[in-house]
């Protein structure tokens, strides 16, 4: 794992899956952490095994609400903007989305500049993408989000041109692709693959929205970690977005018999239902650009998928 250069760090969304992981690696960094969360999917068993860290603190906060998080960015020199209303809320709530993903990100780029913060480096989706007009999908390709939360999640990135432009601050965007690992959410507004190991665990047939044919480009959470770090230490960063995905080409069909198999029972059924509304049916992403800043995506699908199953059996089993 890429040192990171700073000595303080605030994670938004630091009790939630990804924002977990950034937490992990910057303890094992010895790096001073503020996990600042609103607890709305986020869990306390995510962070359970950090609270008696010295150099950890939890700050229960709602990025829409400025007064509540402008202290916790105080004395921090780089923020990892991890908080969001995720796309399975987008469905049942949209206004969240606008609300969280935009007006929230304009205020954590707010408390980040009134604290001199050095660096932000905010979480966006490769679903600010569209649907491809061309493969693979770059950075420079066109904004066509789709979905309520593609557009609400735009709208946070376009902010940072904003804030660059008026004040001077230095903020990148990263891009995730299906990531997962450990402590993602296994319920049905979970990720596909512990949806899918759940499902499995508990015998029970695996559900596919569509025919299956959906390409993914599944990146292991640790790698994304990495990305986060490369572009946080890079100064050729600054108001530069980049694409962070492993380039592994995976159908959803396929993931679901690798599952099965892995985890010895390809006896079960699959079953299909309607295509879901805003389900982009192909991602082929370039990570040249990232590539450029030295990063190099280390874990092969198949090792991170055996240990991210290794890790949910023992969860399940536990609950
Ligand atoms: N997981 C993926 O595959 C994926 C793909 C593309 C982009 N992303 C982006 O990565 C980031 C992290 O996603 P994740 O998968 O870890 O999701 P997650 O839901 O596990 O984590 C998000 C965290 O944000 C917290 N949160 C939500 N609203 C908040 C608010 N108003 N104030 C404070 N905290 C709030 C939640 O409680 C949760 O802990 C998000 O910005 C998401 O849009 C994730």
């Amino acid at each position: 794992m890429v040192k990171l250069n700073y000595n303080s760090a605030l994670v938004t969304g630091g009790a939630g899956f990804i924002g977990s992981h950034i937490c992990e690696e910057l303890l094992n960094q010895n790096i001073k952490v503020t996990c600042l969360d609103n607890f709305v999917a986020g869990k306390m068993e995510n962070i359970n095994e950090f609270m008696g860290n010295p150099n950890f603190k939890l700050v229960k906060a709602d990025v829409a609400d400025l007064d509540s998080i402008k202290d916790a960015f105080k004395d921090i020199e780089v923020v990892f903007h991890n908080a969001a209303s995720k796309c399975t809320v987008c469905r049942v709530d949209p206004k969240l989305d606008l609300i969280v993903n935009a007006y929230g990100t304009f205020n954590v780029y707010e408390a980040s500049r009134l604290s001199g913060v050095k660096k932000v480096v905010h979480a966006s989706t490769g679903s600010v993408y569209g649907e491809a007009l061309y493969f693979p999908q770059d950075e420079k390709h066109p904004y066509n989000p789709v979905s309520f939360y593609g557009v609400s999640k735009l709208c946070g990135e376009r902010y940072s041109n904003a804030f660059r432009d008026y004040y001077d601050i230095n903020i990148s965007i990263i891009r995730y692709f299906h990531v997962y690992g450990s402590r993602q959410e296994s319920s049905d507004v979970g990720g596909v693959i512990p949806i899918f190991i759940k499902r499995a665990f508990e015998n029970k047939p695996l559900t596919i929205f569509g025919d299956g044919t959906q390409l993914r480009s599944f990146t292991y959470v640790k790698d994304d970690v990495e990305s986060n770090f490369t572009i946080a230490n890079s100064e050729r960063s600054d108001g530069q977005a980049y694409n962070s995905a492993s380039g592994i080409k995976i159908t959803i069909q396929q993931l679901a018999e690798k599952i099965l198999k892995i985890m010895g029972k390809e006896d079960l059924e699959i079953i299909y239902k309607d295509w879901r509304a805003g389900d982009i049916k192909v991602f082929q992403v370039s990570t040249e650009k990232l590539a450029s800043l030295g990063y190099e995506c280390n874990t092969s699908f198949d090792i991170g998928l055996k240990k991210t199953i290794d890790w949910y059996v023992k969860y399940f089993k536990n609950k």
